[in-house]
């Protein structure tokens, strides 16, 4: 990896606390950084180094837990200098390039952890001082806009700057070990790709859902809602690794084309199916985690009539010829029952059984892929019961990725950083993916926003509403947990 100065602004914000820096203390303590590999910090915030790395150190102390070693830190904080700056001031400029020009020969990343709203203006003040030159790579975060015209807005402003091949915009999706293991599975094998198709494959489920609520960030959340923060982003990242067709390659505009022509086939709703096909919830007071926790409507930061959703499931239907007709049912949700991300997989009962159907038990084989809170992969075959009758029972082939490879398993952020500062791509959603997710969810936020409706109340720690389960009962099926 080549020498390289990484720039962190947004460098006293919880993402570079709580991600960041604890993702690239465990680089380092990998040895997977080169020696020569700086962190520039950058806040409004009155600091100097000694005691921006106070702060940083107590929270990576507590993010980091057993993996953090007094002795790695301290070598690990070498990289680490604070710099002063006001995002919004030009002026302040000149002073970062002084410093980065010091290095000339290193790779420049950029990492924008800061409200989308500063993005035009850094991007601008850092080519003023020539910082977009060489190579630079400039890193955005979501939220990237809150519609279709928020979001080529950002897009055109940061272009005006940088090449689209400079940037980066981060779905954190698809730096987790368990999504790049999607790929591996579907295109590193043979036996999937015959049965992966209409012919074979009945319904797709895919489940994000979280115990945590709001988490102090009503503010934000409130505005945004769960199809905004994540359907748009990573529900449809996953949808689109289950559902595209093979790449030529593993480089980043192969796999993004493959991508982007399934987030094009989407069918797109119309009101009515919004509808139909469509289903917000928002939780109510109950518990989780066996503890009592309040409803949506109590958190700090929300509107008293607020009717922002904290639970979608929806259905999508993929108009190809490999996909048509089969139902992608996507669901996620705060304070729900469990913190799942699976993607479920049934396939077709057998056309014709020669043992009778066994009552109350799925016979259609079913390929699970757990990836959180671990990473599995199950398949639930039929097999004949011991004894003297011809009984057959559901049984697993049960792989997990903890037993199989037992080495540390890096987070997300760490795996993206060190993309960035390679200058891979393929993990990176390009501007054109963005639109066509956006474009696709749009008419869901217009026909939501039209409606005098309500979202449906779920009492939290629940599966979410009834009409969830509804969604899929209609056309004869059920959710994973439930049958
Ligand atoms: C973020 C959302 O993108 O993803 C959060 O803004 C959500 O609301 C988080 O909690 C979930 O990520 P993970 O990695 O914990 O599943």
């Amino acid at each position: 990896m080549q020498p390289f100065d990484m720039v962190l602004f947004g460098g006293t914000g919880d993402l570079v606390m709580r991600k960041l820096l604890p993702a690239l203390y465990r680089q380092h303590q990998d040895g997977l950084l080169p020696p020569a590999g700086r962190l520039l910090c950058l806040g409004r915030t009155q600091h100097d180094d000694a005691s921006y790395l106070a702060t940083a150190e107590k929270n990576a102390r507590q993010y980091l837990g057993a993996a953090f070693r007094d002795a790695d830190w301290a070598e690990f904080a070498r990289r680490i200098s604070y710099l002063r700056l006001d995002a919004q001031n030009t002026e302040h400029y000149p002073l970062l390039a002084g410093k980065l020009n010091e290095q000339p020969n290193h790779v420049r990343v950029f990492y924008l952890a800061t409200a989308p709203n500063l993005f035009a203006n850094i991007c601008q003040s850092l080519a003023a001082v020539g910082l977009n030159k060489d190579g630079a790579r400039v890193v955005l975060e979501k939220p990237l806009g809150h519609d279709l015209a928020s979001s080529q807005l950002i897009n055109t402003e940061v272009g005006q700057f940088f090449e689209e091949s400079q940037i980066y915009r981060i779905d954190h999706y698809l730096g987790k070990e368990a999504v790049q293991n999607l790929l591996a599975l579907r295109f590193g094998n043979t036996f999937f790709e015959p049965l992966w198709r209409r012919e074979w494959i009945r319904d797709v489920q895919i489940t994000v859902t979280e115990q945590v609520g709001v988490e102090g960030r009503g503010d934000f959340y409130d505005k945004a809602g769960a199809l905004r923060d994540m359907i748009q982003n990573h529900l449809l990242q996953l949808l689109c690794i289950i559902a595209m067709e093979p790449p030529a390659s593993i480089d980043p505009d192969a796999v993004r084309d493959e991508k982007l022509k399934i987030l094009r086939a989407l069918r797109p709703f119309t009101p009515h199916e919004v509808a139909t096909k469509t289903v917000r919830g928002q939780y109510r007071a109950g518990a989780s985690g066996g503890k009592p926790v309040v409803g949506y409507l109590e958190e700090p930061g929300i509107g008293h009539n607020s009717h922002t959703e904290t639970f979608v499931a929806l259905k999508a239907e993929i108009d190809t010829w490999r996909w048509a007709g089969v139902p992608f049912y996507l669901r996620t949700g705060k304070r729900m029952q469990e913190r799942l991300a699976e993607i479920v997989i049934n396939f077709r009962e057998v056309p014709h059984s020669i043992f009778g159907r066994p009552a109350g038990v799925q016979t259609g084989n079913r390929l699970v892929i757990q990836l959180q809170p671990e990473e599995s992969v199950k398949m639930h075959l039929l097999a004949k019961e011991p004894g003297d009758r011809m009984k057959l029972r559901p049984v697993f082939l049960d792989l997990d990725f903890d037993d199989a490879f037992k080495t540390r398993r890096p987070d997300a952020y760490e795996r993206l950083l060190t993309d960035v500062i390679r200058g891979r791509l393929t993990l990176f959603m390009r501007r054109d993916e963005l639109d066509a997710a956006w474009r696709w969810v749009e008419p869901i936020l217009d026909a939501w926003e039209a409606s005098e409706d309500a979202p449906k109340p779920y009492t939290a720690g629940t599966w979410g509403p009834a009409a969830s389960s509804a969604l899929l009962s209609r056309d004869g099926y059920c959710w994973h947990e439930e049958g």
